[in-house]
């Protein structure tokens, strides 16, 4: 089997690892020989974390995909353009391709995936989504007995690495971001991890996975968490939760909902307890009920775990994403936001003065939501309350409503600040 691989960087460099430190085990798996034969790099000097030896570079991607030996394209360069057209290329040679590139996937999946189907070949993606998690084989294969009602994750290790320091360690934000992206854990463009596109386009595929549909990247609602404050941090831990960065995914009665932003946990919950730059997906399914994913969800060979099992499925035929049946997928209706149930955490900078929580309260009340909790912190040198508020569930709609109407009154120092809060039940 002959392997071409577009990238050398950590995630090609991981595969070029692992199948050398694996070949025992691999051969043992599947009876045949795996040779990376072609690679290309942007840099044919650089210093890589892989061996080259036997392996005929080239900067010009383009050889790869159309050298005749090559049986199969591993794509692990990154970006939607350059990689999409060698993507297709590589089909239309007749070669199965296997990526890690979820933004290629969530934006342009759908039409890859009919190529690759009508050429009769595969296109696969495990490691597009959580890392070495084998999460996409769980939906498909472990879990295919199952009508799912809900996928919910924390599926980016730099966010969640960031915010795991800054509860821990009082951290600021940037020097965090900074060692994240030194230790090859962020996206060339780190906003799509801190801005949550990265975990969008995870969740957009994981939802097409779970619940049968095309991918819908474009429906995904997405918050980042480069707005969540050391006082947040502060205020959620007093009230017995931590704060994570969460995709969700929802199928409510044919609707899907695809959120994505920061979001409070209860710290009794596994999930919220899943810190640093591990990944966790917890899986709602009519049968089984919850099951839970945990990992390293970034990483030169956690990565290159999941490339190399799709590998593997290639060479044993026991590739299940033809069961997803991608011609026949149709897109899914969304929720109106405004409907999305959820509880909700409020804080205000309030100018202490009599009145202010009553007030408060009263204008949530009009909008039929109540308060669960309520924590007031000192009154500062400025004379303003520091106020977080735990609301009880309820309509998005009515919290933004709600929200506006604070924010009008005089007392209200500075933007009211709204998480959502799940208790995962
Ligand atoms: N930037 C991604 C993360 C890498 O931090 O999770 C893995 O997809």
């Amino acid at each position: 089997m002959n392997i071409g691989i577009l990238g050398l960087g950590t995630v090609g460099g991981g595969v070029v690892n692992v199948l050398a430190k694996n070949q025992a085990e691999l051969f043992r798996r599947t009876g045949v020989q795996i040779q990376v034969t072609h690679a290309a790099v942007r840099e044919l000097d650089q210093s890589r974390i892989c061996s080259t030896e036997g392996i005929q570079l080239t900067q010009d991607p383009f050889e790869v995909v159309n050298t005749t030996s090559i049986d199969v394209v591993l794509e692990l360069m990154g970006g939607t353009s350059l990689a999409k057209e060698l993507v297709a290329v590589a089909i239309k040679n007749g070669k199965h391709v296997i990526t890690a590139n979820k933004a290629l996937i969530a934006t342009h999946g759908n039409e890859l995936l009919n190529l690759a189907k009508a050429n009769k070949l595969h296109l696969l993606f495990e490691a597009a989504v959580a890392g070495g998690i084998p999460i996409l084989k769980s939906l498909e294969q472990g879990l295919s007995a199952n009508k799912i009602e809900m996928v919910t994750g924390i599926i980016n290790g730099t966010g969640n690495f960031i915010l795991t320091e800054m509860r821990d360690k009082g951290r600021d934000f940037a020097d965090v971001l900074k060692e994240a992206q030194d230790l090859g854990y962020a996206e060339t463009d780190p906003t799509f991890d801190v801005e949550g596109i990265d975990a969008a386009h995870k969740l957009a595929i994981l939802a097409a996975i779970a619940f049968g549909c095309e991918l819908q990247f474009d429906k995904v609602s997405t918050e980042g968490i480069s707005q969540i404050s050391g006082e947040d941090v502060a205020f959620a831990t007093e009230l017995g939760y931590s704060i994570k960065h969460l995709g969700i995914a929802k199928n409510i009665n044919g609707e899907v909902q695809m959120r994505v932003h920061p979001t409070l946990i209860p710290k009794s919950r596994l999930l919220a307890n899943v810190d640093g730059v591990m990944n966790a997906v917890l899986i709602k399914g009519n049968a089984v009920g919850s099951t839970l994913y945990y990992g390293a969800g970034a990483g030169d060979e956690a990565t290159a775990s999941a490339v190399i099992a799709d590998l593997v499925d290639i060479i044993k035929g026991t590739v299940s994403s033809d069961i997803l049946g991608w011609q026949s997928l149709k897109a899914m209706p969304s929720q109106n936001q405004n409907e999305i149930k959820s509880i909700f955490y409020l804080r205000l900078l309030a100018t202490d003065e009599t009145g202010v929580l009553a007030d408060i309260t009263s204008i949530l009340a009009s909008h039929n939501i109540s308060v669960e909790s309520v924590v007031q912190k000192q009154i500062d040198a400025q004379n303003n309350a520091h106020i977080a508020i735990i609301t009880n569930q309820v309509k998005t709609g009515n919290i933004n409503a709600a929200v506006i109407d604070i924010q009008k009154k005089n007392f209200i120092q500075e933007t009211v600040k709204i998480i959502h809060v799940e208790t995962l039940d």
